[in-house]
C-alpha cells in the first residue's frame, strides 16, 4: 500500500479500539481492488465524539465506522439517516458525500447475510434475541423479526426489551413478542435459534449471559460478539449449531465497504484478512 497525496481516508471511530479486526480486512480489500484507500483506527474517547464527527468533514474522510460505544450517540451529529439505521436508531457506517454526513446500519444485513452463509434460516423459528441495545435492535428490527413463529427479547434492563418488543410489534405489526428480563430465561427448551446480542464475551472476565446448563443440542446458538466466546466454546461442546460473531463482522464490513467505494466487496479476500487475525478456523 502506497499512501498518497491522492489516498482517500476512511477508517472506524469506537473507544477502545486497540482490539478492532476491521482495518486488516478492509485494508487487504483495497489492495485486491488495487484501489487508493487506507483504512485507519481512531480512538475516540467518550465526550469527543463531536469534535471527531465534525472533522470527518475536516479531513475530508470518505467515511467511517463507528463502533462501541458511539452507536446511538453520533445520530444527533449526522446530517441524514438511512432508513435501516432510523429504525435500530443506531449507526455503524457514516458516508461523507461532499460534506454531507450520512448514517448508515449494516449490522442487521450483516447478520442475516452471515446467517444464510450458515445456512440458518430464521423464518418460522423460535428466536430468542439476548440484548436491547444497538446492535440488538439493529439485527431484529432487520432481519430476525421478519418472520419469526415466536420471538422473545431478553435484556439486563428489562425496560428496553419492553421498548424494543413494542417497535417490533408496531413495525411488523404482530401482537405477541416476549419481553423479559435476562435472569428471568428459565429455560431454552421451547427455543430454536438464541442470538447473543449483548456485548457479554467481548472482555474476558465477562459472565455467560445466559446460564450455560440451558443450551441444549437442538439449538442454534448465534454470538454477534467477534471472538471464540466462552458462549460458543460451551456451545459447541453441547452440540448445537454454532453461528460466531465473525460472519457478522465481515458481512457488515463488506457491506460499508460498497457503500463508501460503490464496488462489489472481494468476500473471500476480506474473509481470509479476517480469518489470519483469529486463533480458530471459524468463517
Ligand atoms: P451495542 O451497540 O454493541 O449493542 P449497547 O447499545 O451498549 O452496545 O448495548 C449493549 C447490550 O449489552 C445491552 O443490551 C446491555 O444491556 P443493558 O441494556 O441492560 O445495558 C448488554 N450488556 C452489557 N453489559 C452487560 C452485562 N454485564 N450484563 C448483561 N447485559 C449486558
Amino acid at each position: 500500500m502506497q499512501i498518497t497525496g491522492k489516498t482517500k481516508i476512511v477508517g472506524i471511530f469506537g473507544y477502545p479500539i486497540e482490539h478492532t479486526f476491521s482495518p486488516p480486512m478492509h485494508n487487504a480489500a483495497f489492495n485486491a481492488l488495487g484501489i487508493d484507500y487506507c483504512y485507519i483506527p481512531f480512538s475516540v474517547k467518550p465526550g469527543t465524539l463531536a469534535t471527531a464527527v465534525s472533522s470527518i468533514r475536516a479531513l475530508n474522510l470518505k467515511g467511517v465506522n463507528i463502533t462501541i460505544p458511539h452507536k446511538e450517540k453520533v445520530i444527533p451529529y449526522l446530517d441524514e439517516l438511512d432508513k435501516e439505521a432510523e429504525i435500530a436508531g443506531a449507526v455503524n457506517t457514516i458516508v461523507n458525500r461532499d460534506g454531507k454526513l450520512i448514517g448508515y446500519n449494516t449490522d442487521g444485513r450483516g447478520f442475516f447475510n452471515s446467517m444464510k452463509e450458515s445456512g440458518v434460516t430464521l423464518d418460522d423459528k423460535r428466536i430468542m434475541v439476548l440484548g436491547a441495545g444497538g446492535a440488538a435492535r439493529a439485527i431484529t428490527l432487520t432481519a430476525v423479526a421478519k418472520n419469526p413463529k415466536q420471538l422473545t427479547i431478553a435484556n439486563r434492563t428489562q425496560e428496553k426489551s419492553v421498548i424494543l418488543a413494542q417497535q417490533v410489534m408496531d413495525v411488523y405489526q404482530c401482537t405477541d413478542v416476549g419481553a423479559i428480563s435476562l435472569e428471568d430465561i428459565e429455560s431454552l427448551y421451547n427455543f430454536d435459534i438464541l442470538i447473543n446480542a449483548t456485548s457479554l464475551g467481548m472482555k474476558e472476565d465477562d459472565p455467560f449471559p445466559v446460564d450455560p446448563d440451558l443450551i441444549h443440542n437442538r439449538l442454534t446458538v448465534c454470538d454477534i460478539v467477534p471472538k471464540v466466546t466462552p458462549l460458543s466454546i460451551e456451545a459447541r461442546k453441547k452440540g448445537a449449531k454454532v453461528v460466531d460473531g465473525f460472519g457478522m463482522l465481515l458481512h457488515q464490513g463488506a457491506l460499508s465497504f460498497e457503500l463508501w467505494t460503490g464496488l462489489t466487496p472481494p468476500l473471500e479476500v476480506m474473509r481470509d484478512a479476517l480469518q489470519s487475525k483469529v486463533p480458530q478456523k471459524v468463517i
